[in-house]
């Protein structure tokens, strides 16, 4: 049997299957990673646009760099993997995508799932560990824009503020030193300790806590699988590795 068959009965047989993504999922979709060759980690530093004290130091300068994310992933669509995983999770009970991506293209898919008869696009929508590039968020109050407007990051006069309390509005997204919302990582793990097999496609494997998601399945008896062109510490605890692009392994791998 090659590792490709015994990953898709893994996946086939598994009542439960938590797939977890990181930014290479959307690589052929033309959205950088950040680690690796052409990362964005490469041209720019975190510490300076993806950290609370850098945005408290200079809100301008970070959702400029936020705004130029969006306006990049905005001409991007999901690829082949994106769908595939949508159809799968939208068509079968027990499938829960996980991803740290904020490119919304995991969502994106969900909404092109078509309904019909056993198929749900709901089951399909993505728990975004990281929350989403097209949010915005107070940095005050609870207030919170799922799709925020085109910021205009002239000045720090022009951004966007509160309507609920006029304090200064912030991206929707998680940043380095900053605890993940409670509720999402709960149904997270939870997802990932009832699971028989962890999917972990595209990621790097370094940011805690997601990393630790597939570590969490392992545990408890169950099977990793894990598709990405590199060697990853995730590789260590895989039950099966498949080495290559995600748009190419992952349709394969759920297809009916
Ligand atoms: P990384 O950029 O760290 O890792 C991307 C992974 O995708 C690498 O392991 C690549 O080998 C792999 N890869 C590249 N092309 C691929 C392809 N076509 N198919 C499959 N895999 C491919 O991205 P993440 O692991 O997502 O957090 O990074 C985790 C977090 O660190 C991000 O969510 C972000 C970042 O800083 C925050 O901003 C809080």
């Amino acid at each position: 049997m090659t590792d490709r068959d015994r990953a898709r009965s893994l996946l086939r047989d598994a009542a439960r299957v938590v797939v977890l993504t990181g930014a290479g999922v959307s690589a052929e979709s033309g959205v950088p990673t950040f680690r690796g060759a052409g990362g964005l980690w490469k041209s720019f530093r975190a510490e300076e646009l993806a950290t609370p004290e850098a945005f408290a130091r200079d809100p301008r300068l970070v959702w400029e760099w936020y705004q130029w994310r969006r306006e990049l992933v905005a001409e991007c669509a999901p690829n082949a993997a994106h769908h595939a995983l949508a159809r799968w999770a939208a068509s079968r009970d027990g499938v829960a995508i996980v991803t740290q991506n904020v490119d919304g293209l995991h969502a994106a898919a969900a909404r092109a799932v078509e309904r019909r008869d056993g198929v749900d696009p709901a089951r399909a929508e993505p728990i975004e560990l990281h929350g989403s590039l097209a949010a915005t968020r107070c940095t005050r109050c609870d207030w919170r824009e799922p799709v925020g407007q085109r910021v205009d990051a002239t000045s720090r006069e022009t951004l966007p503020r509160c309507p609920a309390c006029g304090a200064l509005a912030r991206p929707g997204v998680v940043w380095f030193g900053e605890a993940l919302d409670e509720r999402t990582i709960r149904a997270a793990f939870a997802a990932g300790e009832s699971a028989g097999v962890c999917l972990v496609v595209g990621t790097s494997g370094v940011v805690q806590p997601a990393a630790s998601l597939a570590g969490v399945t392992r545990r408890s008896g169950d099977a990793v699988i894990e598709v990405n062109p590199d060697e990853t510490p995730i590789t260590a605890i895989a039950t099966v590795s498949l080495r290559g692009p995600a748009g190419e392994i992952v349709p394969g791998l759920v297809a009916p």
